[in-house]
């Protein structure tokens, strides 16, 4: 493995210089992305790609990097180095090689078993905090059920409850905080992440919350009803979900195909929705008088997504739109 990514005049060495190195791999990625039509699409992040597996596999950062360009990187680590490498020029994502993944200014594990956090989804978060904002304007209670639906890493409702856990303004409040996934390895990480970002805030105890990690399909298993339920289900189209997976992105299908019916077997339609419109009725009865449901959606399927919240009665229906001017998320409130 080691002879087939360096180049022939590094077979011999037992350890290569970080400059040297950080070239060599950065050629290596280059040449195979260039080649590859599915992959050309990464070929503008590679020097970015080659500096997060060093900093991942040095456990540096990335200006020691770059001040230490003469550092002996050792075989033992150059093997794992070269074998992450390997998987990369397959297109499996960097997030996935290193376990980590940066979302809204946080640190979150994951895995093959939960979707990477998007920087799109950030949008979800930034609207749920907006919702909690006004909700303290216009005197809601002081408990929040919060309902974080479909929740994979746990990105949306853990960035949301860290925003609000270090905001004076919700100090001495009460949040009941109930992730749900059908995927019981996604649950596990969205359950790790929550209890590494959230318990360390948690022990400020400016505000009381308690967490529920529900193991269900939509809301079969889910218990109560919620003030706010913040969601980002599947919601690409069964077709282009399974074109998206053959550039090597090895993400969930579960995760993306927005197509499948309450047995998880794909359905006849092709346009993302076959869940959501199980999940919009969903939302509207687990909602309190009041509550809120925002959930993301594609661009090419928010406006129908709109339709169906106005069709299941709420009120105040609109889209929002990402930072790239593309219809991202939809919002309505119980009446
Ligand atoms: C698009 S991902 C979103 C993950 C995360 N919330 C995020 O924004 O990155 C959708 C998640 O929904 C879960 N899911 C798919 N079908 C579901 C269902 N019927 N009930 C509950 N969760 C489901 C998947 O396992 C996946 O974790």
């Amino acid at each position: 493995m080691v002879v087939e990514v360096l180049e022939t005049t590094f077979k011999d060495f037992f350890s290569v210089k970080l400059q040297l190195l950080r070239k060599q791999i950065s050629d290596s990625l280059k040449k195979v992305f260039a080649e590859n039509e599915l992959l050309s699409v990464q070929l503008d992040s590679v020097q970015l790609d080659v500096d997060l597996i060093l900093c991942h596999f040095l456990k540096k950062d990335r200006t020691w990097l770059l001040f230490n360009r003469d550092f002996e990187v050792e075989e033992t680590l150059l093997k794992e180095i070269y074998e992450a490498v390997e998987k990369r020029k397959t297109g499996f994502p960097i997030a996935y090689i290193t376990g980590h993944k940066e979302f809204f200014g946080l640190d979150f594990n994951v895995s093959p078993d939960v979707l990477i956090p998007k920087p799109d989804t950030e949008l979800l978060v930034e609207l749920g905090i907006r919702n909690e904002e006004s909700g303290i304007k216009n005197g809601s209670g002081n408990v929040r059920r919060i309902c974080d639906m479909c929740s994979g890493s746990g990105c949306v409702g853990i960035s949301l409850a860290w925003s609000l856990l270090n905001d004076e303004r919700f100090n001495g409040r009460k949040m009941e905080l109930t992730f749900v996934d059908v995927s019981e390895k996604a649950l596990k990480i969205t359950k790790e992440n929550a209890e590494r970002i959230l318990n360390c805030e948690k022990n400020q105890e400016k505000i009381e919350i308690d967490f529920n990690f529900v193991l269900s399909n939509l809301f079969d298993n889910v218990e109560g009803k919620f003030d706010l339920i913040v969601t980002n289900p599947p919601y690409v189209p069964r077709s282009q979900s399974l074109e998206l997976l053959k550039d090597g992105r090895s993400e969930p299908l579960l995760a993306l195909n927005g197509d499948v019916q309450k047995n998880g077997e794909f359905s006849e339609s092709d346009d993302g929705l076959f869940l959501i419109r199980r999940l919009v009725p969903q939302c509207y009865e687990r909602l309190n008088h009041g509550g809120t449901v925002i959930m993301e959606t594609g661009e090419y399927n928010a406006e129908e997504t709109a339709e169906l919240f106005k069709l299941a009665g709420f009120k105040d229906v609109h889209i929002e739109k990402d930072l790239n001017g593309m219809l991202r998320d939809v919002a309505g409130r119980k009446g």
